[in-house]
Formats: structure tokens, sequence, C-alpha cells
């Protein structure tokens, strides 16, 4: 194997504080005498210039004595946040020049799958790096960085990781990796997406031959679901297409409803992202043009939020002859009131046809509001009763119409009605 040493893109693309929290790490180990060593994602990213925040150590040893020696070691600037037991994996935390580095210690495992698509079952812990390497995903997945004083920044690449990163390709580590954890279809997917790499022609073949096989009745759909979430959030319509193309939507269905125009939902996301809250829901809008199906979101472990949306859209969907109708302001309100702007969206995505009245609503006559209120109808002299909601909603509807729009106009208003 070439010995090959990546000081200069670690010191490139590790951010000082974490270059510091890592040095903290080292000198515990090397006192210690425990290997460890910088694994999986951040070091694929690392060899290709990429920032990733997140910091994975794996320690051949138990990495919950290894977090508790590296609390012991510096009091006050690292601390011990969480330990689980079954797999002795901890997570420790150290205060850098007021900021907080997240570090995740697991200890070298080797893994087997008792059946298809289950968690796998440790065998052993504390085993040596090159059995915790080939239980991953990925050859570009499964490198470790060494963080030991004799060879800091070494490769350890034992799987030719390297060169397929170079190369642009993924390539699973065995011919059951997709039959033992189908959500490496999606995770390659992603990647492939991600990274604008290729899937092997092998792994291609094990792919296809998985979707084929329809063998994950037992898959993990909550792990599913975290990695198509991902995979969708990335706004890209490839995505979406070989999603569909590809069969990989078998992962969580026998069949689906098929899109074509996945690009349209990229050009709708971009261009209303900033009506959309804080939480990236990008992925739902995809799957709200390809899932109608309970039961399906159901297999996918959807939450009744995430599920409203999807439905949320579908119900527009059915009901879209109204819009189409639609001649006032207030008939588009009354079309839209009350639904998510990813529902809309999502929506918006099989009528594109429909943006202007999708875009009056969500830019303009959603944020329509009263200046009066019920306490205002009291003031007025009126008691309270059935008419109230009536009076109100006559007043929005006039106002959404933009026949009236200050307090005046709208107190007007509602004496011209009583
Ligand atoms: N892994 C795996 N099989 C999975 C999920 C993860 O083998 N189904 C391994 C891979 O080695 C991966 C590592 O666990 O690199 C960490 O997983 P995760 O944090 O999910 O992935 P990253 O590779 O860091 O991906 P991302 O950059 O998208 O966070």
């Amino acid at each position: 194997m070439t010995k090959r040493f990546l000081t200069g893109e670690y010191n490139r693309n590790i951010p000082d504080a974490v270059k510091k929290a890592l040095l903290f790490c080292s000198e515990t180990a090397g006192k210690a005498g425990i290997p460890i060593f910088l694994i999986g994602g951040i070091v694929r990213d690392i060899v290709i210039n990429q920032k990733n925040f997140d910091v994975d150590i794996t320690v051949q040893g138990n990495a919950i004595e290894f977090a508790g020696l590296v609390r012991d070691s510096y009091p006050g600037i690292c601390e011990l946040r969480e330990t689980h037991q079954p797999f002795k994996t901890a997570k420790i935390c150290f205060n850098i020049d007021n900021e907080w580095v997240k570090t995740d210690l697991a200890s070298t495992r080797k893994e087997s799958y008792p059946y298809p698509g289950s968690l796998p079952e440790v065998e052993e812990i504390g085993c040596e790096l090159y059995e915790d390497v080939i239980r991953r995903d990925f050859t570009i997945n499964a490198m470790a960085l060494s963080l030991n004083r004799g060879n800091f920044c070494e490769l350890v690449d034992c799987l030719n990781g390297y060169e397929d990163l170079g190369r642009g390709i993924i390539r699973v580590l065995h011919p059951n990796s997709f039959i033992d954890d189908p959500t490496r279809i999606i995770r390659a997917l992603k990647f492939s997406v991600r990274l604008g790499y290729k899937l092997d022609k092998k792994t291609h073949a094990l792919m296809r031959q998985c979707l084929d096989s329809g063998r994950f009745d037992n898959f993990a759909g909550e792990r599913v679901k975290l990695e198509l979430k991902q995979a969708l959030n990335l706004n890209r319509a490839e995505c979406l297409t070989r999603f569909i193309n590809e069969n990989i939507y078998r992962l969580i269905d026998t069949d689906i409803s098929h899109f074509e125009n996945a690009g349209i939902i990229k050009k709708i996301v971009n261009e209303y992202r900033d009506f959309l809250g804080t939480e990236d829901n990008t992925w739902l809008i995809y799957l709200s043009a390809i899932l109608e199906n309970p039961e399906t979101m159901e297999n996918l472990y959807m939450s009744g939020k995430e599920q409203a949306i999807v439905l949320g859209a579908a119900a527009l969907n059915e009901k879209k002859d109204l819009l189409i109708n639609a001649l006032t302001r207030f008939e588009i309100y009354e079309f839209f009131e009350n639904s998510e702007p990813e529902s809309i969206l999502g929506f918006l995505a099989k009528n594109p046809g429909l943006e202007d009245k999708a875009g009056l609503y969500l830019s303009e006559l959603r944020h329509t509001t009263l200046h009066i209120s019920g306490d205002s109808l009291i003031d007025m002299g009126l008691r309270p009763g059935p008419d109230f909601g009536r009076l109100l909603r006559e007043t929005l509807k006039a106002k959404v119409n933009g026949e009236i729009s200050t307090l005046e106009e709208e107190i007007g208003f509602v004496k011209l009605k009583i």
C-alpha cells in the first residue's frame, strides 16, 4: 500500500478550532498508547478538499474509556456529553476559544447483519481498524486518517478509496452490501449526485439486483427516510429522476406516481425558497410529485406533519379546477387558505401553468390580516354571536380583493353590513 500523508489537505480543510481539539485527542491517545483515527465522511472530504463539520474518530479500543481520559486530561476544556454502552460510542465537546467543537468517538467494531435490512449486530468491539473499515458502505467512505504521533495525517486506505475518489467512482466493498443495508442504495444516489460520481459497473448491477429482489421487507424505513431527505434536499432534479427511473422507489413501495419534469421542482424551489420555513423541507416538495398513498408514507416513517404537507399538495391537486376558474383574489385566497407553503409548491410542481395565482397567494394574499377583531365589533356596540364570524370574513374578503385597506375603511365596511 502506498504511504500517503495528507498534511496539506488536513491543514487546509480542518478549521483551527477543530485542529486544536484533534491535537488534544492525539496527545491523550499517545500517552495511553491507544491508536485513534479520523474515519468515514470527514476523511473523504479532506481528500477532495471539501469542508465537513462532522468530526468522527474511531478508537482502536474502548471509545468510552478514551473519552473519559480526554475529559480528565483537559478539565474545563473537554466535556463528556453522551455515551452508548452497547456500541461503546461517546460524544465529547471541546470549548476552544469559546467555540464548541463536537467530536463523535466510536470504538472500532466488527459487525454482521442477522437478516437483510436489519440493524447490524456487533461481533467485536475494539477490533483491528481493518475490520472496522470493511463493514462500511463504499470505498470512498472507508478510509481512515491517523491522528497518532508517529504518523499523524497518514491515510489508511485498505480498499483503494483514494483511487476511486480520484476517478469519481462509488464502489461497494462486497456483493452483499446493498442486501445487508438497502439504505446504501439511497446513499449511493446521494453521493453520486452530490459529488458528480458514477457507480462502478458491478456496484450498479448489485444495486439493480437488490431492487429487483424486493428483499427489504424488514428494512429500516426511518433510515431510508433520513437518506432520502438528504438526497432530495440537494435540490437536484437528477435525484428524483434517478429515484424513479432506476426503480429506487421500490425501497418504499411497489409503485409510485411517475413524474417526468423534476427540473420544474428545482426551479420552483429556487424561486420560492424565501417563502419556506427555516427547516429544509425541499424533499417533501419533491415527494409531493410522486406520493399520494398514505401507506407509502407510513412505510417511510413520515411524521404526521410531513404527511400533511404531501397530502395537502394532493388535496390541492384534486380540486385544482377551482383555481383554474378563480377570477377574484379572494377565490385564490380561499383555494390555498391554510395550506403549507411546501404543499403549495408541491401542487405547483404538477401545475406549473398556475404559477401566477400560486405566486400571488404566497407573496401577498396569505399575509392579509384585519385591523379589526371581535373586540372591535363589541366596541362598535354589537353583541357577540354567529354574525361575528360572517362579518369578519366578509371584511377579510373585501380586504383581500383590495376594496378596503385601512382601519377606518374596515370599520366603515362593517357599519355598512350591519
Ligand atoms: N456508513 C455505512 N453505511 C451506512 C451509513 C454509514 O457504512 N448505511 C458509514 C460510512 O463509512 C460513512 C460513515 O458511516 O462514511 C458515517 O456515516 P454518515 O455520517 O451518515 O455519512 P457521511 O459519509 O459522513 O456522509 P455525509 O457527508 O452525507 O454526512
